[in-house]
């Protein structure tokens, strides 16, 4: 019998309509349009309307990937999501909502709490089913309204991120050039402190207390644990797989600071061609930038089945991961 390979069949995203731009942030903090552009690279970030919870952008993004892996829902037989922004906090799952919205009965449906590296965690237990012959088709989805946990009066933190989805099919193939090649993921609790949002046991939400349910984060010092830790990751996963970096098509990061994404491609000598960068246009979507990205080179049509892609993210946690994967749609 021939060995079973995890692909990445397809992918899909949404974004909602609304844009939020530097110049609008510049009249709710003491910020510049100078200081965002020079300092994160994000010129706008796109906002869930009221009636969108992360299941609704999930939805229309896992959608697309599953009619473009020319599947229906009913062949889908896991899915898995990502978000540090769900419908509801802890329970029930984003997951088991989102599969009751796509008509997906009786499948196993969970999240997975990675923050922004969330869709590479979700990657790599795909592939894991996938191989073991566990699961055929899982959907892994990255969805996030992480605005709804901005203070927009904290110029550290409400500058930098935005809403969107993205989703991948991950089916089986036995065919090695169309492969997830590699998913290498890490994490270090000691650094819990630096990203994080109050509200779990910890510090309940309770009437009377004073309470944060907003993203707080120690910018610089996730900036240099980043730069650090995935230059070390990415340049760890090339080498126990035998590949060069001139042989990635396109390095698509997790888009949370361009200055970061800049240090990381350097560290590699990947030339701006080979480097997908949607920062501008969306801000951090946390666990649905890499899946965004990759559905935006696919519809600009530079995505080509067999194409090499590295995969890279950092988030709360901490956590951090990359991947090696061959487009198989
Ligand atoms: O996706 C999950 C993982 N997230 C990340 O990896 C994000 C990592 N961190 C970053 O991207 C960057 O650290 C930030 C973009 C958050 C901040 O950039 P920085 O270059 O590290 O700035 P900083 O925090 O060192 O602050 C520099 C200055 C400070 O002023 P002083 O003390 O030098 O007078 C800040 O108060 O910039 C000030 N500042 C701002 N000024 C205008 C901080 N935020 C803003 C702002 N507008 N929005």
């Amino acid at each position: 019998m021939s060995k079973i390979y995890a692909s990445m069949l397809s992918i899909g995203a949404y974004s909602p309509q609304k844009r939020l731009t530097n110049a609008d942030l510049e009249k709710m903090v003491d910020t510049s349009e100078e200081w965002i552009v020079k300092r994160t690279g994000i010129k706008e970030r796109r906002i869930a309307a009221e009636n969108e919870a992360a299941s609704d952008l999930g939805v229309v993004a896992a959608k697309k990937a599953i009619e473009r892996a020319g599947l229906n829902a009913s062949d889908i037989d896991m899915l898995i999501v990502a978000t540090l922004s769900g419908d509801f906090l802890f329970m029930p799952s984003t997951a088991a909502v989102l599969a009751g919205k796509l008509g997906m009965k009786n499948i196993p449906a969970f999240d997975v709490l990675a923050a922004c590296s969330g869709f590479i965690y979700a990657l790599s237990s795909a592939k894991a089913y996938v191989e073991s012959g566990m699961a055929s088709n899982v959907l892994i989805v990255g969805a996030e309204a992480s605005s709804r946990f901005m203070d927009y009066s904290d110029r550290s933190v409400c500058v930098l991120f935005g809403d969107g989805a993205g989703a991948a099919v991950i089916g089986a193939t036995d065919d090695p050039s169309r492969a997830i090649v590699d998913v290498k993921i890490s994490s270090d609790g000691t650094g819990w402190d630096n990203l994080f949002i109050e509200g779990g046991s910890k510090n309940p939400i309770r009437e009377g207390k004073p309470h944060k349910p907003f993203m707080q984060m120690k910018g610089n010092e996730t900036f240099k644990l980043a730069v650090r830790a995935l230059t070390n990751d990415v340049i760890e996963i090339l080498a126990r797989n035998n590949l060069k970096a001139s042989q990635i098509v396109h390095f698509i990061p997790h888009q949370a600071n361009l200055r970061i994404i800049k240090a990381v491609g350097e560290s590699l000598g990947l030339s701006d061609d080979q480097v997908v960068l949607t920062i501008d246009r969306y801000g951090n979507t946390s666990a649905a930038s890499i899946p965004m990205a990759i559905n935006d080179v696919y519809e600009e049509g530079r995505l080509k089945t067999g194409d090499l892609m590295l995969l890279d993210a950092f988030g709360g946690g901490l956590t951090w991961g990359s991947a090696l994967a061959r487009f198989g749609g």
